[in-house]
């Protein structure tokens, strides 16, 4: 019987292993570093924790299966799981494609390989396919990478052509799915050779933990993940496999009210005055509107704002009472934050303004509260 993501989530005991002889109806955590090969009696050696954990590879299996990949690393934080993608494709001197609107952490990790391994960084923006073949006819690409969408631009990019222009060129297609999640698009399915994700952020859902995971396409690319994560020691513990185990049954449920909220309030910051652009891909007044309508499921509830000036913007911050002023997204509190001082603090001025993002620039995480409560907050929080 084939089934439908939602379900896979809440049966997740059913990508265990193990037949489970007490019928609990979670999967057991192997809190072990080490096994003993003697007492083994499957087929799978299991050795070492690093290596391989039964309790990591339910959620393993799981993404595999939603992802509709071939293997999946599930790694420590959201960031490892970037890294280990780095490498295992780049070498020294490598070329890699990256859109230009990308997570601060990325574009840290990008900087360190360009100084480190001498890899040429092409940062590009994906909207411009003319540019992309370009840049790919004219490079030995290896890797192309980008977010959908992306953090903090918003931007929608069309996955299915990035991805055919990319093997044109016989290079790598990686997306980075941190922000729509496997619920609302599955970039393998779309023709992308990798799909990564922070499960810090909707998948866990209740900001308790950091961790990451990347599914491969095909065998070939997975034993490559899972190669490189021994070797470099990316994998995660069990107990953080549990913690995000908790929150995935309901991630369905969760990004449709995120969605709602989200839109809700940001038709609400559309109409003041104090506001000069609200970006939200849900918003009719988004430029890939129609894109992300077909691409995504549900739009998760991550926007930018630009207030008319920074003063605003930071007194609003400081007054608001519900908004935390933190980084990540995707818990059941709101948040918001200046990509510029927080999450992005890693590019200069010049980087974030061709990505459109300013000093003013507030990004918004819409939690699972009342939305009166929220917009009341608003409210307050602008008057002081
Ligand atoms: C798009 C994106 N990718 C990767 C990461 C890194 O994830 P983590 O913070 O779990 O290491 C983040 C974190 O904010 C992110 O926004």
């Amino acid at each position: 019987m084939t089934k439908q993501i939602e379900t896979s989530l809440c049966h997740m005991a059913s990508f265990a292993p193990f037949d489970d002889v007490s019928g609990a109806s979670h999967f057991p955590i192997y809190n072990t570093g080490t096994f003993d090969l003697k007492k083994q009696k499957g087929d799978k050696i299991y050795d070492y924790t690093r290596s391989d954990n039964p309790t990591r590879e339910v959620l393993e299996n799981l993404f595999t299966h939603v992802e509709r990949g071939a293997g999946c690393v599930c790694t420590h934080t959201g960031i490892a799981c970037v890294s280990l993608l780095f490498e295992t494709v780049l070498k020294a001197n490598s070329h890699i494609l990256v859109e230009a609107d990308c997570y601060g952490g990325t574009f840290r990790l990008l900087k360190i390989f360009k100084e480190k391994y001498n890899v040429t960084v092409h940062f590009a923006d994906f909207l411009d396919f003319e540019n992309l073949e370009h840049i790919l006819a004219t490079n030995p690409i290896d890797l192309v990478l980008c977010e959908s969408p992306t953090n903090p631009g918003l931007k929608i990019i069309d996955l299915k052509k990035v991805a055919d222009l990319t093997h044109k060129y016989n290079a790598l297609f990686a997306v980075d799915n941190s922000l729509a999640t496997f619920i609302s698009q599955r970039p393998l399915e779309l023709g992308a050779d990798f799909s990564l994700f922070s499960t810090t952020k909707y998948i866990s859902g209740h900001g308790a933990v950091v961790a990451g995971a990347i599914v491969a396409k095909t065998e070939e690319l997975s034993d490559k993940i899972h190669y490189y994560a021994n070797a470099h020691g990316r994998s995660q513990n069990p107990m953080d496999v549990y913690l995000i185990s908790l929150g995935i049954p309901t991630l369905k449920v969760r990004m449709a009210e995120h969605e709602k909220n989200s839109i809700l309030i940001a038709k609400f910051l559309e109409e003041q005055d104090y506001i000069v652009k609200v970006t939200h891909p849900a918003l009719k007044s988004h430029p890939q509107y129609d894109l992300a309508k077909s691409q995504m499921a549900y739009i998760p509830g991550l926007f930018c704002v630009d207030f008319n000036s920074i003063e605003l913007a930071e007194s609003f911050i400081e007054n608001t009472k519900l908004f935390g002023e933190k980084c990540s997204f995707g818990s059941p509190d709101s948040r918001v934050e200046i990509p510029a001082k927080i999450s992005h603090a890693s590019f200069s001025k010049e980087e974030l303004a061709a990505i459109g993002i300013s000093d003013s620039t507030v990004r918004f995480s819409i939690g699972l509260e009342n939305v009166e409560d929220l917009i009341a907050d608003i409210k307050q929080a602008v008057k002081k």
